[in-house]
């Protein structure tokens, strides 16, 4: 039954307050992140956006394309529009001190020379964490050169994803590097983009992954670290403990995680312990 309607963008593109919710219930079940009633007019801009591209103008239909479309294309063009890519090079960096002085130590012990130390960034955004974590461990890390340093980094948004592998940024993006590091690691190609020397850019894996998928979050394993840093804020309660849940099963015993200052373990899962390194806390798997 419609009980309400809601008319914007282009006139005749009109979604009602049901369609919205169901929308929303729907894109909760598929990838975790909850939309209040606060952010309708963000998600219904970028619905009509996208319905326009396509010259939609039934939502019944729209609908219909995002769940049924073989290719999945629709869907994943929707997705990149509604997640929030917020992210920049060393970003909460205390943790990445926390990684060279405190996790990685623990982790090499009793691990031969040339062991594999595997770390992951999801989400990764458009780069910035996982680059900004190889640079560290290289800065700052007398051991770098003992082990294989793995470092892979998803994300469920594709567009962010093709964005990190050109590893291409803006002043904006870099505004936390010294100088030297921009020396170092970049070369400027204009005024306000800098390119990542290949050496770097080519050292990260990249691929798409989904944190709620138990399918996509089965293809890694033996992790030593992830970094999961400003994803939780997006889920409730319930999607936050089953993504925590799958990390928990990507990790080696004994493995880390890293999450945002905006966000904590307790009230999600009793899987990990709390281990503080300096200023920072990370979660222990308890093995
Ligand atoms: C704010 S960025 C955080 C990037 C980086 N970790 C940081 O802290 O700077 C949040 C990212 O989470 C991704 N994301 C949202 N839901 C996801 C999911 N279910 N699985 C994987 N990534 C997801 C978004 O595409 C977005 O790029």
């Amino acid at each position: 039954m419609i009980t309400n309607t809601r008319r914007i963008g282009q006139p005749e593109v009109i979604i009602t307050s049901d369609e919205y919710a169901k929308f929303c219930e729907y894109f909760y079940h598929k990838t975790g992140i909850l939309f209040t009633e606060k952010k309708a007019y963000f998600v219904e801009r970028r619905l009509t956006d996208c319905m326009e591209r396509i010259g939609s103008t039934s939502f019944r239909e729209y609908f219909s394309l995002l769940r049924f479309e073989l290719s999945g294309a629709e869907w994943q063009q929707l997705v990149n529009e509604l997640t929030v890519n917020e992210t920049y090079f060393l970003r909460e960096d205390y943790q990445f001190d926390a990684l060279v002085r405190g996790m990685l130590p623990e982790i090499v012990k009793g691990r031969d020379r040339g062991a594999t130390v595997r770390i992951w960034s999801l989400p990764c955004s458009t780069g910035e964490e996982p680059y900004s974590i190889a640079i560290h461990i290289l800065e700052n890390w007398a051991r770098s050169d003992d082990f294989a340093i793995e470092i892979s980094a998803s994300d469920i948004d594709s567009r962010v994803i093709a964005t990190a592998i050109e590893g291409t940024y803006a002043e904006r993006s870099l505004h936390r590097l010294s100088p030297g590091l921009r020396r170092k690691y970049f070369s400027k190609i204009s005024s306000d983009q800098f390119q990542l020397r290949d050496e770097i850019r080519q050292s990260i894996q990249f691929s798409a992954c989904n944190a709620v998928d138990p399918l996509s979050m089965s293809k890694y394993r033996s992790i030593d670290v992830i970094f999961c840093r400003n994803l939780l804020i997006y889920f409730d309660d319930t999607s936050r403990r089953e993504s925590v849940d799958l990390m928990y099963e990507c990790l080696r015993p004994g493995g880390f995680i890293c999450l945002g200052h905006a966000e904590s373990m307790s009230k999600i899962s009793s899987l990990f312990k709390p281990r503080k390194f300096g200023d920072t806390i990370v979660y222990q798997k308890v093995s």
